[in-house]
């Protein structure tokens, strides 16, 4: 997603704008630019790519200028080039715009009828010409942006400067998030406080229809009617300590790894390891009571929800409906009032997710959000948030987010299983016992790193790999097979083993790896059976499996990576560690942007 940078200092800004730029690198682009305001005029350096090339483009031409405005583009109307690069200019306006603007069509036939010239192909570019529009027609700067703001549907992050006023800028938000950073006597504006980190802690994040007017002094915000309103200026979480690569070569690589630590800190949020007893939780249900749990969520938090209704159901007897967020806002599925929901987001603020929300929200259901981002949109509008303790998490593949989403379900279903009379005190205790084993289990498997960098380079030379398995392994092998398709470009899919039979064995061959995941559980067995499949038609296994798993395998696999045997709940947190790390080495092989794959982004604010 795009990432917006705005400052109004007394220093020169675009070097600081570029450096804050960086750090939402994370969130995926492929163009940037910086507009500032010298000495009135405004000026604009663009460069298609990655910022060093908007670096290179700014040594060779400086911009001067205390104000100004960034941006990253990761483009949703016009191809990734210099033109549709961001800012955009009209007469006078520079803007930069995270978001989609739905009725951009009939804005530009509006303002071409006007006389508006447009030199891009992005919907962003209607916005500069409809504050243009409303300049000449003599109305001062800030109403404007608001009578601009007032004609827009759609989402949209902005921010929007002038020629000629060097201590203005407007901010705008509606959907995609945007903050404000409160300095001394300086002011910023950015996507998230990960960006604002270097220059302040002190955050105030608007709310959607909000839009607020920066100086160098002031941030008032307005309501979409212009009425001024309050928002809560919070401490960000220590965003500043964020984000090296320590002594790994991708940010995925240090997240993989620190996962044994941020395992242990969520699971002890949640689980007290000295009485073995779930945590007391303020949720706004009672377990006991609900009668069904929706779930919804996308990409691989949508995995870690589908392991989640294997264990509410198996564990607490508690009935799940899990849902592909963008599917569920539009099914219309009847809510029951004696459900709950929960969303999974790493983000706290992907679109679809956001949108199931409100729909339960307005359904009148209590809603309970597992998010790593606790001041993200979807844990502001929830009534419960269930911190995932990750960390910031840079890679655009997610990977220490997931597991810690595994740890907090895993947690949550303790507690509906204890309060819906499934488990008693020792059934309770046993559970904690088995978790409390997954940190150091974690550390195990990371050594396993060497097995799976050789495989991973073996895999580099396919073209396309299935993964298979049951039960809780089942959603691991669409999350192997995600992880693998969005970093190393490798086509990849995962499917029930007990699938294989109705089509995907028509496509077993030599020249298809079958990565087959399977502990030594309940259907280990009938696993085994899917192999034999496989390796009748020349099919080339690799089994992801436990020591007892290997012993009893009778088939004969291109390799077999042993895991510690685990306890049935731990599994599927540990085994997400190798599926992880062979889409890693694979994709280093592939000399693919591991933490930036193309196309990709961290946060999908639109739909
Ligand atoms: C996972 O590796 C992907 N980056 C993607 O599927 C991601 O899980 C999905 O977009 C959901 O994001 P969220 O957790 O921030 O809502």
């Amino acid at each position: 997603m795009c990432g917006i940078v705005a400052i109004v200092s007394h220093a020169p800004v675009a070097p600081l704008i570029v450096d804050a730029l960086k750090r939402l690198e994370y969130r995926g682009y492929d163009s940037a630019g910086v507009a500032t305001v010298d000495q009135g005029a405004l000026g604009r350096r663009r460069a298609e790519g990655k910022l060093i090339n908007l670096e290179r483009r700014l040594a060779a031409e400086p911009l001067d200028g205390s104000i100004g405005i960034g941006h990253t583009r990761w483009a949703t109307h016009g191809v990734p080039n210099e033109t549709n690069a961001h800012p955009h200019f009209s007469n006078g306006v520079a803007i930069v715009h995270n978001g989609i603007i739905e009725n951009f069509a009939a804005l530009r036939d509006e303002l071409r009828r006007d006389g508006y010239a447009f030199s891009s192909q992005t919907d962003t570019e209607v916005v500069a010409h409809l504050v243009a529009r409303e300049l000449a027609k003599g109305i001062e700067p800030v109403a404007a942006a608001h009578n601009a703001l007032r004609r827009l549907e759609g989402a949209f992050a902005l921010a929007i400067m002038f020629e000629g006023d060097d201590n203005l800028i407007v901010g705008a938000r509606n959907g995609p998030p945007l903050a404000i950073g409160h300095g001394n006597n300086e002011m910023f504006l950015g996507s998230d406080a990960i960006a604002l980190a270097p220059f302040t802690d002190s955050i105030t994040y608007l709310e959607d229809g909000d839009w607020v007017v920066v100086r160098r002094d002031e941030a008032r915000i307005f309501d979409i009617d212009g009425q001024p309103v309050e928002r809560t200026r919070q401490q960000s979480i220590g965003t500043s300590f964020l984000v090296d690569k320590g002594n790994h070569r991708h940010f995925m690589e240090k997240e993989i790894h620190q996962q044994p630590e941020v395992i242990s800190h969520t699971l002890a949020n949640y689980l007290d390891f000295t009485t073995n007893r779930a945590k007391p939780l303020n949720l706004p249900f009672d377990f006991a009571k609900v009668d069904r749990l929706a779930i919804a969520a996308c990409g691989t938090a949508f995995l870690a929800g589908s392991v989640g209704k294997y264990w509410f159901e198996r564990i607490a007897k508690l009935p799940v409906d899990i849902d592909i967020a963008s599917e569920f806002r539009y099914r219309e599925m009847p809510l029951s009032m004696r459900s709950a929901a929960l969303f999974v987001s790493q983000s706290g603020e992907t679109a679809d997710t956001l949108a199931s929300l409100r729909y339960c929200r307005k359904a009148g259901l209590p809603i309970g959000a597992i998010v790593n981002v606790r001041e993200s949109t979807i844990a502001r509008e929830s009534n419960v948030v269930l911190p995932t303790l990750a960390g910031p998490e840079i890679g655009v593949a997610s990977t220490k987010a997931f597991t810690c989403q595994l740890s907090v379900l895993a947690s949550l279903v303790v507690n509906a299983a204890k309060a819906r009379g499934m488990v008693d005190d020792a059934g309770e205790e046993q559970l904690v016992r088995e978790l409390a084993e997954a940190p150091r289990l974690a550390s195990q498997v990371l050594k396993l790193a060497p097995q799976l960098e050789a495989l991973g380079r073996e895999l580099a030379h396919y073209k396309h790999v299935l993964y298979l398995g049951r039960d809780t392994s089942y959603p691991l092998a669409v999350e192997g097979a995600l992880k693998l398709k969005e970093i190393s470009y490798i086509h990849a899919e995962g499917y029930a083993a007990g699938e294989l039979k109705h089509g995907p064995i028509a496509l077993i061959d030599e020249s298809m790896p079958v990565i087959v995941i399977a502990p030594h559980d309940r259907v280990f067995e009938k696993t085994v059976s899917n192999m034999q499949e496989v390796a009748a038609r020349g099919g080339k296994i690799i089994l992801i499996t436990d020591k007892r798993g290997a012993e009893h395998a009778t088939v004969e696999t291109l390799q077999t990576i042993v895991l510690p045997d685990m306890p049935e709940i731990v599994a599927p947190i540990i085994y997400a560690l190798p599926i992880q790390m062979l889409a890693y080495y694979t994709a280093v092989f592939m000399g693919t942007d591991v933490d930036q794959p193309r196309n990709l982004a961290k946060s999908v604010t639109v739909e």
